[in-house]
């Protein structure tokens, strides 16, 4: 008799927004008429921008000839890309990352997912407070968790951040061995200045804490003094992995391609306390269990680097971001709790009358046709708070805040 990993069965029935989904179908089965507009998952609506296109299209007339095909690529990725990463995205801002210290991939979700992989089970796990979930599940899935006990997680150090704290995670009392952070945030849509980081970084190296830095919405930047990788405080290449995705950048949720940058010098420690290269095994990892992402979606990456394809998706984040400041200004003229918005895709708001996140989704999706994400879906500190994504299109933006706007909530 086999025996499957019992962590599984520790999981809430299903992953967060799936849940959203299910509900959000459901109530358009028992109201087909209503015009839903969908600001739950943060997934894009614009379509990829022709730079990227064109890109692709040469890729596919490429796998198309013998003399051009591709078949397996390197598991890192191809150094096409990977060269253009470490100069656009590092290398114009001051910032020492070669090459061959990022890795390309899928997606961030995955690599966040997978890099637990090359930790121990004992270490003890910091999220801030609410959080994407995929970095508690899949703690909970690698054992790292503990039990679930009122709601939190036993083994797991939550950091709070809500309105309270202005959103600014304190130190742990507690030592924490891998801390999560997600800058611009997801959920909240809130950032940290780079004093705020540095004093991260600082912990880090001060307990041989491991970083892990999720810069998925960096995109999404324009205040001066909003880091754009945790590289740009000193120290970090010795505690910090960080993990970018095009998904929010570029539009590729569909087509699929990030990458995770581990620096030459971060170090693990064995049980018996021996020094190992955390490059050396995550490429380990990513050679035994991943072939790499397709080579027509890093010749798109790619793209993303050119000039052309610079301004277009620029164009692009500057659209989203138009929509996430009617909703800020629009839900605040509304009478609402507003924070976020500002160098993020995420608004995140209070909910009326300190009202329960699942009543508030459901007030909104009931009243507004508006649908949302429950912060309490995120951790027990997003209690009390609903996100919006600012990825739908400018016109449904405006008639959502218009639709919240003209609704009372008692
Ligand atoms: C979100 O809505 O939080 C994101 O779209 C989820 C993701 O990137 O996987």
């Amino acid at each position: 008799m086999f025996h499957i990993n019992d962590n599984f069965c520790k999981l809430a029935e299903s992953y967060l927004f799936s849940e959203v989904a299910r509900r959000i179908n459901a109530f358009k089965d028992a109201h087909p008429d209503a015009e839903i507009i969908r600001m739950g998952i943060g997934d894009v609506t614009k379509p990829l921008c022709p730079a990227v296109i064109a890109a692709m299209h040469d890729a596919v007339e490429e796998e198309a000839d013998a003399a051009s095909f591709h078949g397996y690529g390197p598991e890192q990725g191809y150094a096409f890309l990977r060269e253009a990463i470490a100069e656009n995205d590092y290398h114009l801002r001051g910032i020492d990352i070669s090459a061959d210290e990022i890795f390309v991939s899928d997606g961030a979700k995955s690599d966040t997912g997978n890099i637990g992989d090359i930790l121990a089970r004992g270490n003890r796990v910091a999220v801030t407070d609410p959080v994407y979930p995929v970095y508690v599940d899949t703690n909970v899935m690698g054992g790292r968790a503990g039990e679930k006990i009122n709601g939190s997680w036993d083994r797991i150090i939550y950091l709070p951040v809500t309105a309270e704290n202005g959103f600014v995670p304190a130190l742990p009392s507690e030592v924490a061995d891998v801390i999560y952070l997600c800058y611009p945030n997801n959920p909240t849509g809130t950032t940290l200045t780079r004093d705020q980081l540095k004093v991260w970084v600082d912990y880090a190296l001060k307990h041989g804490s491991l970083i892990l830095y999720d810069s998925a919405y960096e995109a999404f930047i324009r205040e001066d003094d909003v880091p754009h990788s945790i590289y740009e405080i000193e120290g970090a290449r010795k505690v910090a992995i960080e993990f970018r995705s095009f998904s929010k950048t570029a539009g590729f949720t569909g087509v699929r391609c990030a990458y995770t940058v581990v620096p030459k010098e971060l170090k693990g420690y064995t049980a018996d306390g021996k020094e190992i290269s955390m490059h050396h095994l995550w490429n380990r990892r990513q050679c035994t269990k991943f072939n790499g992402a397709s080579y027509v979606s890093q010749r798109g990456a790619a793209a993303i680097y050119t000039p052309e394809g610079k301004a277009q998706t620029r164009e692009v984040v500057d659209y989203y971001l138009r929509n996430a400041e009617v909703l800020r200004k629009g839900l605040i003229e509304a009478g609402l709790e507003v924070f976020g918005g500002v160098n993020a895709p995420y608004v995140w708001i209070k909910t009326p009358d300190d009202m329960d996140s699942w009543r508030f989704f459901d007030m909104l999706l009931e009243r507004c046709h508006v649908a949302g994400t429950p912060g309490s879906g995120f951790g027990p500190s997003g209690e009390g708070y609903i996100r919006l994504t600012a990825f739908n299109t400018y016109e449904n933006t405006v008639e959502a805040v218009k639709r919240i706007g003209a609704t009372r909530f008692d």
